[in-house]
């Protein structure tokens, strides 16, 4: 087998930046190790920034997303019994996020490669990447049960987190950096009328509590646990209470328990791996870093990069160009860094940190005191949460 780009993963990144590149005439193989339904049922990111909004529509398959997904130009904070909008509108020159599933994005981009003729092979296993500083890499992998080989000109690592791909790159060349943060998110979902228009991100006391939403019907919900946090001790009604507790106020009076599915416990880590190359390839989305979810930076990023790299690639085969490609990791790491800030000031300003002594209370009451009584504060906030500028 043969294509101009390998690959890895079939997740957003993975199948956007298969479709991006099907737009420029440039042949993919996608291989991803777990089947379609898996991928398309992956309960994860909820909000897309406008950028996103943009570049899904670029790549023909925004139809859905606009008439389905829900405009937000605000979010809420909520701590001590108070609640604050942030005016996205006003604070940014009119930008908006958009929620829409994780789910519905890959579900969209499956259904567009599908109508392609695009070749994703589901239930790919064992694949390993060889001769990447060569001209000619190939991968091997098993498939319905038999061997394979794909040579190509590039590969693109979009394999996650826990994919092979970052680690197909030697030791001494790769840099990681890395925090770990002392807690986790306990998430549901739940056919429940929605208690706020927009997202509620509150500080409490007992620990962080976000009330999301995935359409008018549906509410996505977390709350601050351990990392080694136990399901069972989690029975509906306690998610309830807690939630209730915590959210406060209009929002946490007005919220109806109804049945909770897609129960899970999400850990929170901060990381990145520099380079973002080797030879001829190149990783994108959490297959080079993770931030905690809180800013609901990840997928955002993981379309970030994609989208550098499909322009890198398109300059590659159009004009014959490789300083886009040279310039890969470092133009994605740029913003890269700055999301990695935000995602972890927004996180250190609204979660309960074991250690944390009354001090670091008061600092974080004070910080959010700031932020909502100071438009130059407000605005920082609202600029990096609907996404800072492409270069
Ligand atoms: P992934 O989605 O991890 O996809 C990688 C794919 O590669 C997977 O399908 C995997 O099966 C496959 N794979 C792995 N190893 C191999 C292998 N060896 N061979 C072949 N295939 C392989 N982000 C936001 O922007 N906004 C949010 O609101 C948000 N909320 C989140 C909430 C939660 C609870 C979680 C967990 C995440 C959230 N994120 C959010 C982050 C977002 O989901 C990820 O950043 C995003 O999925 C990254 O996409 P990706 O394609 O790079 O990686
Ligand atoms: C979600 O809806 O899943 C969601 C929203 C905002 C976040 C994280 C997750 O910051």
């Amino acid at each position: 087998m043969r294509t101009q780009i390998a690959i890895v993963g079939a997740g957003p990144s993975g199948l956007l930046l298969s479709q991006l590149l099907h737009k420029q005439g440039i042949e993919t193989v996608v291989l991803e190790r777990r089947s379609q339904a898996y991928v398309e049922g992956r309960i994860r990111a909820g909000v897309l920034e406008q950028g996103t909004v943009e570049l899904l529509e670029a790549a023909g398959v925004g139809d859905r997303m606009r008439r389905e997904g829900l405009l937000h130009r605000g979010i809420e904070l909520s701590f001590e019994g108070r609640r604050h909008r942030i005016d996205f509108d006003a604070l940014t020159g009119g930008k908006s996020v958009m929620v829409y599933g994780q789910t519905e994005v890959t579900k969209d981009l499956n259904r567009a490669r599908q109508a392609a003729g695009g070749q994703t092979l589901f239930e790919a296993e064992d694949v390993s990447l060889h001769d990447l500083e060569g001209a000619a890499p190939r991968l091997r992998f098993r498939h319905q049960g038999r061997d394979h080989e794909l040579s190509c000109d590039f590969v693109a690592g979009c394999d996650g987190f826990h994919g092979v791909c970052r680690r197909s790159i030697p030791s001494e060349i790769l840099k990681t950096y890395e925090r770990v943060y002392p807690f986790a998110w306990l998430g549901i979902l739940s056919d429940t009328p929605p208690v706020s228009e927009e997202l509620i991100y509150a500080r409490h006391d007992r620990g962080f509590a976000l009330y999301s939403m995935r359409s008018p019907t549906r509410s996505r919900l977390y709350i601050q646990c351990s990392p080694d946090e136990n399901l069972e001790d989690w029975p509906d009604e306690r998610i309830w209470d807690e939630l209730r507790l915590r959210l406060g106020g209009e929002g946490g009076e007005a919220l109806q328990s109804g049945p909770a599915f897609e129960k899970s416990v999400t850990p929170m880590r901060s990381f990145v791996a520099e380079p973002m190359r080797f030879g001829r390839l190149f990783l994108a989305g959490d297959a080079a870093h993770i931030v905690p979810p809180t800013g609901a930076k990840g997928l955002n990023l993981a379309a970030a990069d994609v989208r550098v790299l499909a322009g890198a690639l398109a300059a590659h085969y159009a004009e014959g160009r490789d300083d886009l490609l040279d310039a890969y990791s470092e133009t994605c790491l740029r913003r890269i860094w700055k999301a990695q800030r935000f995602s972890w000031w927004l996180t250190s300003l609204l979660h309960r940190f074991p250690e944390d002594s009354p001090f670091g209370k008061r600092v974080q009451l004070a910080e959010l005191d700031y932020l909502t009584g100071s438009t130059a504060a407000a605005t920082t906030l609202a600029e990096n949460y609907v996404g800072l500028p492409f270069e």
